[in-house]
């Protein structure tokens, strides 16, 4: 009797934790277990990865249909109309890169940002149809499905059911929605399902007729689903009512590449990032080793000392990315060069303790491309040796503001992380170089980071965030916090941030930032800017027990799970 009690009650929370609950559900901060994790910006999301780990899917199978869910429970950057990175290990197999970032489509031309004048018009690469890259999405994901093991029909459902039956949705999302309302209006044709008359508010339902049936397409299709057949015409059509570029043939020619991800050793751990077209995983290399040659640790978190070191080493990175960092496929970008050693210790030989540097005297030249800050990061471990880092963007919040009529998704504005302009700055004070121009076919330079740090060759983090800019300069800081400062995955994900990039020559720091340092930073001679929070950090960390520990950040809904 008593066994057959027990029995009931494993099999009911067994039920309840393999449901995707979409009218009742909450964040989960910090959640630890033995035989996987997933941690993204959403609790539903992060339940649809979990249920495919517990139906026997591994780490990709897991990754795949959290991003699917995203796309219909977290649509200011969750996405199919967008693009993405991954970095993966899987056991003694070589790290994974797979990129799947927008193309610009084929008819995209360097100039097609300048008004009559010459000037960039933002407007036009920062909304509507023009803004709008070819998307990689779907593509990236049916290119990781060859490491995954359910099928791709059992992966996208759960986010099908979600779009189909709707669910309740944050106040933080209704807040943003509502707060886009405006952009929807101007920037589409037909009016889309994320425009609410009355307002969105807290536990409204959320349902997406248009976006299910393009899923059932991918579901019953394939990749052709979305890159051909009715989702490609509805794009074409779509960019026909708003003068957008994106073609037929751009869209059957789109291809998710494998590339070898970006290496480097950090006081004998194994760093592995995500390599150009993102400048993430290079910059994240020179960040820690012009960290490497100093005692950080000993100069403790958020000291002025180590926060002074971490701003220059960040200064000089940065003014390297506008130089030199670009879609290695369209321009040669000098990679070895700049991850190695005697470059790297060189750059640092004029910091100067106690005194602020100069973004003046550092480099001449270009200077670093706006890019936006929604972005989203999911982490992801399981039991069989994968370890799954992706971080995918729609560009601005809600991407383009576009929505394709008839297939119910968000187009990306991704083109806006071109340089509009080499070598002028654009609307937000920034420009950027020759390496990252528009070219029919290229691929903007990106600042993701999906990172996995190895301790004796084993995964021991898998961390990213979104962030924009400040994505590397977050999970360089959230790396130095476990390594150097040994702190808990909790703090070092939820302590404040700060972030250099070269140009403008400030530093930004979030709220909760020390005043003191904020103070004795500022007798050394730099400006400090508080600049609301940076980034939404998702860590899961292997601890020496062997146990999972995922955490979410707490800046936004996001969410662990765990079994
Ligand atoms: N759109 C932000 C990034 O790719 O870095």
């Amino acid at each position: 009797m008593r066994v057959r009690l027990l029995l009931l009650l494993i099999t009911a929370s067994y039920s309840i934790q393999a449901q995707v609950t979409a009218f009742q559900y909450s964040s989960i901060k910090k959640s630890t277990g033995k035989n996987g994790a997933v941690v993204s910006a959403h609790p539903l999301a992060s339940q649809a990865g979990l249920l495919m780990l517990k139906k026997g899917g591994n780490a990709f199978d897991a990754a795949i249909a959290t991003q699917w869910a995203l796309a219909v429970v977290y649509p200011g950057a969750g996405n199919i109309g967008g693009g993405g990175f991954m970095v993966a290990t899987l056991k003694n197999q070589k790290p994974i890169a797979l990129d799947y970032r927008e193309t610009a489509p084929a008819s995209a031309s360097r100039d097609m940002y300048l008004d009559a004048a010459g000037n960039a018009v933002s407007e036009k690469s920062l909304y509507g149809h023009l803004s709008a890259g070819v998307p990689g999405t779907v593509a990236g994901l049916f290119a990781s499905h060859q490491l995954a093991k359910l099928p791709m029909q059992v992966l996208i459902q759960p986010a099908i059911d979600l779009a189909e039956k709707g669910f309740v949705i944050t106040e933080g999302e209704a807040r943003a929605l509502n707060s886009s309302r405006d952009a929807f209006e101007k920037y589409n044709t037909q009016i889309p399902v994320l425009v609410k008359t009355d307002g969105w508010k807290k536990g409204d339902t959320l349902v997406q007729t248009d976006l299910a049936n393009t899923l059932k397409r991918i579901k019953h299709n394939g990749q052709k689903g979305f890159y051909e057949g009715a989702t490609a015409q509805l794009i074409v059509d779509e960019m026909k009512r708003g003068n957008g570029l994106i073609s037929l043939e751009d869209l059957k020619n789109y291809k998710a590449k494998f590339r070898e991800a970006q290496l480097c050793n950090y006081r004998g751990y194994s760093i592995i990032g995500m390599p150009m077209p993102s400048s993430g995983g290079l910059l994240l290399t020179q960040m820690l080793k012009m960290t490497e040659p100093y005692p950080i640790g000993k100069m403790g978190f958020q000291t002025a000392a180590s926060v002074q070191l971490m701003v220059e080493v960040e200064r000089r990175a940065y003014a390297d990315r506008a130089k030199y960092m670009g879609d290695a496929d369209f321009y040669k970008v000098p990679v070895a060069e700049l991850s190695d050693g005697a470059y790297l210790k060189n750059r640092m030989k004029d910091y100067q303790p106690g005194k602020a540097g100069s973004s003046k005297i550092t480099v001449e030249g270009t200077v670093p491309g706006y890019e936006s800050e929604e972005t989203t990061h999911l982490s992801v471990i399981d039991n069989q040796g994968n370890a799954v880092s992706v971080t995918t963007t729609l560009n601005n919040n809600y991407g383009s503001k576009t929505v394709v009529a008839g297939a119910g998704f968000l187009l990306n504005d991704e083109m806006d992380d071109f340089s509009a302009k080499p070598g002028s700055p654009n609307l937000f004070g920034a420009v950027g170089g020759k390496a990252n121009a528009i070219e029919p076919g290229k691929r903007m330079l990106s600042s993701m980071a999906p990172t996995i740090v190895l301790k004796n060759n084993k995964p021991f983090l898998v961390v990213g965030t979104p962030g924009g800019t400040t994505i590397p300069t977050s999970v360089f800081q959230t790396i130095v916090n476990i390594i150097d400062f040994k702190m808990s995955t909790d703090d070092a994900v939820n302590q404040p941030k700060f972030h250099h990039q070269w140009l403008p020559d400030e530093v930004f720091v979030e709220k909760k930032f020390s005043s003191q340092t904020w103070q004795q930073l500022q007798k050394m001679g730099y400006k400090i800017t508080d600049r609301g929070q940076i980034g939404r950090t998702e860590v899961i960390q292997v601890l020496t027990n062997g146990r999972f520990e995922a955490v979410a950040d707490h800046r936004g809904d996001d969410s662990a799970a765990t079994w």
